[in-house]
Parts: structure tokens; C-alpha cells; sequence
């Protein structure tokens, strides 16, 4: 007489079968990729360990940034002026070392208490919005701007979209009794807004040209669908280039003078070095994220620059086995499959935009579930992390994941050098 088979032995050999059957399905086997760190990553562990840091942090590798700068510079040269997303960089010294490196002053900011900031320490500072802001939002940049050293008449261009909204800002002007600068935002092809129509930008310079109190500043097209959209990129570019020419003939026909002296900007870190070779109406090039390089930016444009900034968190527990809770044996089964779920760590922290990097051969599991406080991540047994140790990732993008983690620890060569605020977001 045949024992009666207990639940969980019938789970294993329900999932002994389901993996058979995968087998013979053809679907491949996962291979072990589980390595220890690298050196590098050694070195950046043991500097974190020195520098007594303990919890998730944003390392940032100066000597990798400083690289990424050059490269940047190298590139753009002297053809066109360079405007630093300040977004994708969200912290006052980290803008300062890329504007001292790039010899730029040019920041592009897209957050109205970043606006207050940049000007109380950053008074040398030109600004260029990099979207519309409700006018609400200027207003209260003015009533957090105390006027001192930043000279917002001169230094500040709003970036205005439409004749509605320059009419609210017109109207602040007046109540307030300043002057304003309007940068007018161009739809070349992305279709995120921005005037579109002729007849739009011809009503709003018209405005502008009547009102002693506004200027006319430039314009901004913004194109990042050129190396997104499937096919021929340098079409794409063409085609926003020619929108781009468009709108210029536009106002330079409505003002009766020509614009080249003025704020033309385009571009970002994905498309800046389509514009390194031939003639286009652009005369400023913006970009940000490639000077730290999150995944995101993994792309053949920008492969002359390299990943300069890392999540590093501390394991909190190493343990031998992968368990998921509920469903006794299937940890174990997934480990039979795939090599790379034997071990399970816990993080400090985690479900970051982020993609784990080091060691090589971590991943979240899919049934265990995400986790802010304590993320479960699997490697193979060749990982021999323990407690304490350091486990780095790569934000998928720094706009956003810059801001979660206190202050960056700046690496260089072998030490934390020093740390580095990130932006606020309190709204003065
Ligand atoms: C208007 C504008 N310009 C440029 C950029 C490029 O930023 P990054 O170089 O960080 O991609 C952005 C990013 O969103 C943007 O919105």
C-alpha cells in the first residue's frame, strides 16, 4: 500500500515535475553568475567601512565624474554654450564642481524650491526653467527671494508655453513690479506641449514686445524621442531641427531682428552629440545625467561616458538558503533551477529605481515581494557575502534616486572624501 503523500512533499515533486517539464521545454537553465566583488568595489566597501558609514547611501566616484566632464567637455567644445540639468544633479556641490569643470554657469531647473536655493547660494548662476511652471510657483519663488546677489530680472528665464500662461505671468509682473525674462518652450516633435503653432509664438512675442516689464529670452526645444523612436535617428533629428528653424524664422520675422543672440537651447544627455557635427539653430546643448551615468543611459550615445554613482547598502542578514514563506520547498526548487537563488540576502532598504550591481548575480526574487525596509535579494553560493557587508546597485536614473539618501559620500581614489547635501524640497 502506497503512504499518502504529505502537502509539501506533493509541492516538491508538483514543482520536481513543473522543472522537468521546463527542461524539456527547451527553456534554458539559468547559469551560476555569482561572483564577489570586484576590486573595485572592494575598495569602495573597505572606504565606506573606514569612513564608519552604516546605512544606504549614494556613493558618487569624483575621479569617474570628473572623467564624465571632460568628456563632455571635450566634446561640445567651444560650438556651443553648455546649460547643466541641475534636476538630474540635485545637489548644490555636486552643481558646483560640474559648472567649475565644465566652465559653465548655465543651470537648467525644474523645481520652483530648488529656484530659491540656487539663487541664495549660487548667485552667479544663469537659470533657465525647464518646464512651465503654475504661475502660483513663480509667485511664491518671489516671495521666498529676499533679491540679494542673484539678480532675477537678469539671471532667470521662465520657460512659458502657451498665451494663457504668459498672461498669468504678466499679470504677477505687474503685481509684483518686477521684470521677467520668457524663455517660450517649442514642441520639435516629443508632443509634451510647448507651442506648436506659429500663430501661438507670433501672439505671445507680441505680448512680450509690447510690455516694457517681460523679455524675450529664447527658446527651448527639447527633443529626447530622436534616440528613443524606432529607425533613423539623425531623420528624427533632422526633423525637430527643421521644426526648430521654423520657430526661429517665425520670431525673427515677428521682431523684425535676428535671435542668435539669445537662449536657443535643446537637447539633453541621450541626444547632445547628434549636434557635435553640422550647422543647427540651437546655440546652447543641456545635460545632466551623463555625468553620473545611471542605467537608463546605457546607450551607444553615450558610451564615452561611465557609471559615476552607486546605491551602496549594508547586508543585514546572509542566509544559506532561499525560503519563501507560505509555500514550503518552492525557495529550495527555485534553487534547484536556477543556481542564482541559492543564497538570500536582506538589505538595508531597498525597492529603489535601481538594478543590483555588485556582486555580479544578484536579483530581487520574484515571489518573496519588494520591500523598502528590508528588500530580499538572491545571489549564488559563490557570493560569500556576510552581515555588514556592502552590496551596490545603479540608480536607474539620478533625478529622483538622488534625493532618498541624506547626503552623497563623495569616493575618491580609495576614500570618502567628503559629503555632499542633496537639494530640499521645502517649498521656500
Ligand atoms: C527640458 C529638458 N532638457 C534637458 C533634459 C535632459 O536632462 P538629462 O541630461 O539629465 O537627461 C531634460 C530631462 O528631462 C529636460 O526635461
Amino acid at each position: 500500500m502506497s503512504r499518502p503523500v504529505d502537502k509539501s512533499r506533493r509541492k516538491l515533486l508538483l514543482g520536481g515535475l513543473a522543472l522537468g517539464a521546463l527542461g524539456t521545454a527547451g527553456v534554458l537553465k539559468p547559469k551560476d553568475i555569482g561572483e564577489n566583488h570586484r576590486p573595485y568595489f572592494q575598495r569602495i566597501s573597505d572606504a565606506l567601512d573606514r569612513a564608519g558609514y552604516a546605512q544606504p547611501s549614494l556613493v558618487i566616484d569624483k575621479a569617474v565624474l570628473q572623467a564624465n566632464i571632460a568628456v563632455l567637455k571635450n566634446n561640445i567644445g567651444s560650438r556651443y554654450n553648455y546649460r547643466v540639468v541641475a534636476k538630474s544633479l540635485p545637489s548644490l556641490p555636486l552643481l558646483e564642481t560640474v559648472m567649475a569643470g565644465a566652465e559653465s554657469n548655465r543651470l537648467m531647473l525644474f523645481h520652483q524650491p530648488f529656484i530659491n536655493q540656487v539663487a541664495r547660494q549660487l548667485p552667479n548662476a544663469d537659470v533657465l526653467l525647464g518646464k512651465p511652471m503654475p504661475v502660483a510657483a513663480a509667485a511664491n519663488f518671489y516671495r521666498a527671494y529676499n533679491g540679494e546677489g542673484f539678480d532675477a530680472a537678469h539671471q532667470l528665464q521662465w520657460l512659458l508655453d502657451s498665451p494663457a500662461r504668459l498672461r498669468q505671468y504678466q499679470q504677477l509682473a505687474h503685481q509684483l513690479g518686477v521684470s521677467m525674462r520668457i524663455n517660450i518652450e517649442l514642441d520639435v516633435g516629443l508632443h509634451r506641449g510647448g507651442v506648436n503653432e506659429d500663430s501661438d509664438l507670433a501672439q505671445m512675442l507680441k505680448i512680450i514686445e509690447a510690455d516694457p516689464t517681460l523679455t524675450f529670452s529664447g527658446l527651448m526645444g527639447y527633443e529626447p524621442h530622436v534616440a528613443k523612436v524606432p529607425g533613423n535617428k539623425l531623420a528624427q533629428r533632422d526633423k525637430a531641427m527643421a521644426v526648430y528653424a521654423g520657430k526661429v524664422t517665425v520670431a525673427q520675422q515677428v521682431l523684425g531682428r535676428g535671435i542668435d543672440d539669445l537662449t536657443l537651447n535643446a537637447a539633453g544627455s541621450p541626444t547632445y552629440q547628434y549636434y557635435l557635427d553640422g550647422d543647427y539653430p540651437p546655440n546652447e546643448l543641456s545635460a545632466g545625467s551623463c555625468l553620473v551615468k545611471p542605467t537608463d543611459f546605457d546607450i551607444p550615445t553615450l558610451a564615452d561616458h561611465q557609471p559615476a554613482s552607486f546605491i551602496a547598502t549594508p547586508v543585514i542578514k546572509a542566509l544559506e538558503h532561499t525560503e519563501i514563506p507560505g509555500v514550503d520547498g518552492i525557495g529550495k526548487l527555485m534553487a534547484v533551477w536556477n543556481p542564482n537563488r541559492a543564497r538570500t540576502f536582506f538589505t538595508y532598504g531597498g525597492f529603489w529605481k535601481a538594478n543590483p550591481e555588485s556582486p555580479a548575480g544578484l536579483s530581487v526574487n520574484p515571489l518573496f515581494g519588494r520591500s523598502t525596509n528590508q528588500e530580499m535579494l538572491n545571489g549564488s553560493s559563490n557570493i560569500n557575502l556576510q552581515p555588514d557587508d556592502w552590496i551596490f546597485l545603479r540608480p536607474n536614473q539620478s533625478e529622483f534616486v538622488f534625493l532618498q539618501f541624506g547626503d552623497i559620500a563623495v569616493y575618491d581614489k580609495g576614500e570618502i572624501v567628503d559629503s555632499w547635501p542633496v537639494l530640499g524640497s521645502s517649498s521656500v
